[in-house]
């Protein structure tokens, strides 16, 4: 396994479509899965994608731990380290929810960006079976946060209020503005880097 150096924004790889794979159970693809895990792991992330480790491959990998979320959170809050080759999502039902996002190809900042609150995902796992779930608050939220990196768009582009963009160290102090001026009604804790 190797750790694999990490893009960050400013560079085109992460503005392009990334490729489909033509094979996920190939040797390949396991490989650059090894690695991608390996390099997430490495860098305490929660998530990521295939093109933010110069790989532009409809290729992305996350976790959606148990400890994120509160007592008696639904099961389709959770997910196990999953990878998830070729995904695609569809929202369920109109709910938007407003929440915090850093990433580890914009290190040091965090953001407030609204993303479906239900969504059911595809894809297929790296032995080739095809895998379906439902998922619901971070979970969708990491789910749609990677899928969007293979469609080049990163998370400030998501952002409908530029004005909670903010470093990790002010994080605190926009929280308590924020919520001063009732605008980030939902947010959760803040979140790790994806
Ligand atoms: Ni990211």
């Amino acid at each position: 396994m190797t750790l694999l150096k990490i893009a960050r924004m400013g560079h085109p790889v992460l503005l392009r479509s990334a490729r489909p794979v033509v094979d996920p159970a190939s040797a390949e693809i396991g490989a650059l899965v090894g690695n991608m895990i390996e390099t997430m792991e490495d860098a305490a992330g929660v998530g990521l994608a295939a093109p933010q480790v110069y790989e532009s491959r409809r290729v992305i990998i996350f976790t959606a731990p148990e400890e994120r979320a509160g007592e008696d959170a639904p099961e389709t809050d959770f997910a196990p380290l999953t990878t998830l080759i070729n995904p695609e999502f569809e929202p369920i039902g109109d709910d938007i929810a407003m929440g915090l996002e850093g990433c580890l190809s914009i290190p040091g900042i965090t953001g407030i960006v609204p993303r479906h609150a239900r969504i059911i995902y595809r894809g297929y796992a790296p032995d080739g079976r095809p895998v379906e779930r439902e998922a619901t608050n971070f979970h969708a939220r990491v789910v749609q946060h990677e899928i969007d990196h293979l469609d080049g768009i990163l998370f400030p582009s998501r952002m409908t209020d530029l004005s909670c963009l903010s470093f990790n160290e002010e994080l605190g102090h926009l929280m308590e503005y924020v919520a001063e001026r009732r605008a980030g009604s939902g947010a959760r804790q803040a979140g790790q880097e994806q």
